[in-house]
């Protein structure tokens, strides 16, 4: 299908190489890469201490990076318009975009500046962790420029960066699955991360047995984590579990939520819980190739994100009841949800058709037309030039 997109080529890395010969002069000292995810299931879990199976996409975020010898900042993207400048103590205040990139500077602490410049192969607001995805890229290029290994300790430490430089400078408290899943992502395989403990296991997904792909189709509702939606459902969690009087959400028993008397908090609860006993009955479909056991954990997930959170919307529940039709075992939304993506397990001969049924669902609405890839586990960040 030729509206397929392929995610990251090699010439990425290249094409941000001469972006900031032009931007700049002269060359970058490196380029690193994060990749953007996408989470198979357990969705809105990380927050409350609960479990989540992402993987990490070939679509990456390329970062091209020199030293400087004073303090001042200087930002470009080929992905997103304008550029930013400042000194390293203008960190804490760049708007927009730009704070993604001014906090990992500002919670890494850098006291020289940098020249940087930015491409992405991660479509923004689409439910695939941009936002994660060039944190990462810009915390390894900027960590490898100080002379840090890049080994499994450095990795978690920059994760934690990252979310502290999302949640405090640019205002969105994210959970955490989105930069642990880009640092730590095991190429070709997918990523247990359990929140209890914040221990990860890898793994292998291996849908091509089962004769099988995972289509993303991205709706093109743009969402924003830092509107406040978000961080109500966090705040939703947070209540329900002290009123059930433990730390997190996850901590509860399995059937617990039914003592809320709050119709609200009794379903945020209800989703959460369940949703990391989806989790656990996915890690094990997978393990034994059961892929309709599978589709049918990730069809029930989407219908606990819709009615129980209520973060889904028309046109991703229109993708997940089009894909199904078409043939899909499973389909559910990804992400935070609110618009961004969704994911479909379909037979691999039959990707092509239910790409088409759902774009001719959403011509039929008069709504614009869905983009779609194929999620392939790929590689976590790292230094690529
Ligand atoms: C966003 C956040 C994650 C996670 C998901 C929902 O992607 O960045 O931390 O909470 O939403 O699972």
């Amino acid at each position: 299908m030729d509206h397929l997109d392929p995610g990251t080529t090699p010439w990425m890395a290249a094409r941000v190489g001469k972006a900031f010969e032009q931007a700049y002069g002269g060359t970058p000292d490196l380029v690193a890469r994060a990749p953007g995810r996408v989470n198979l299931i357990g969705e809105h879990t990380d927050y409350n201490g609960g479990r989540c199976l992402p993987l990490a996409l070939p679509h990456a975020t390329y970062v091209a990076a020199r030293r400087r010898e004073d303090d001042r900042v200087r930002i470009s993207s080929l992905t997103v318009e304008g550029e930013w400048t400042g000194s390293t103590k203008d960190l804490a205040a760049a708007p927009g975009w730009a704070s993604y990139v001014t906090g990992v500077l500002w919670v890494l602490e850098v006291e020289r500046g940098f020249d940087l410049v930015i491409a992405s192969s991660v479509p923004v607001g689409s439910g695939l962790s941009s936002s994660a995805a060039l944190e990462c890229a810009v915390a390894v290029a900027v960590d490898a420029l100080h002379g840090h290994p890049l080994d499994d300790v450095r990795r978690r430490h920059l994760a934690a960066a990252c979310m502290r430089a999302e949640s405090e400078i640019a205002g969105a408290p994210t959970g955490g699955m989105d930069q642990l899943v880009a640092m730590l992502a095991p190429d070709g395989d997918a990523l247990l991360i359990d929140f209890h403990d914040d221990s990860t296991r890898p793994v292998p997904v291996p849908l091509q047995e089962g004769g099988l792909q995972l289509l993303v189709i991205d709706t093109g509702v743009r969402h924003a984590l830092a509107d406040g939606a978000y961080a109500a459902r966090r705040r939703e969690c947070e209540a329900a579990a002290h009123l059930l009087g433990v730390p997190t959400l996850a901590r509860a028993s399995e059937d617990s939520w039914s003592r809320l008397s709050d119709d609200v908090l009794m379903r945020r609860a209800r989703h959460v819980l369940t949703e990391c006993e989806r989790v656990d009955t996915a890690d094990q479909a997978i393990i034994e190739g059961e892929w309709a056991e599978l589709g049918a954990v990730l069809d029930a997930s989407h219908a606990s994100l819709a009615h129980d959170f209520e973060v889904s919307c028309a046109e991703l529940d229109v993708a997940v009841e089009t894909a199904r039709a078409a043939g899909a075992l499973g389909a559910r939304m990804t992400g935070g949800g609110f618009g961004g993506s969704v994911i479909a397990l379909a037979p691999a001969d039959r990707v092509t058709d239910v790409a088409a049924t759902v774009a001719a669902a959403y011509a039929a609405r008069g709504w614009s037309s869905p983009t779609f890839l194929v999620a392939e586990p790929s590689a976590p960040a790292g230094v690529v030039g």
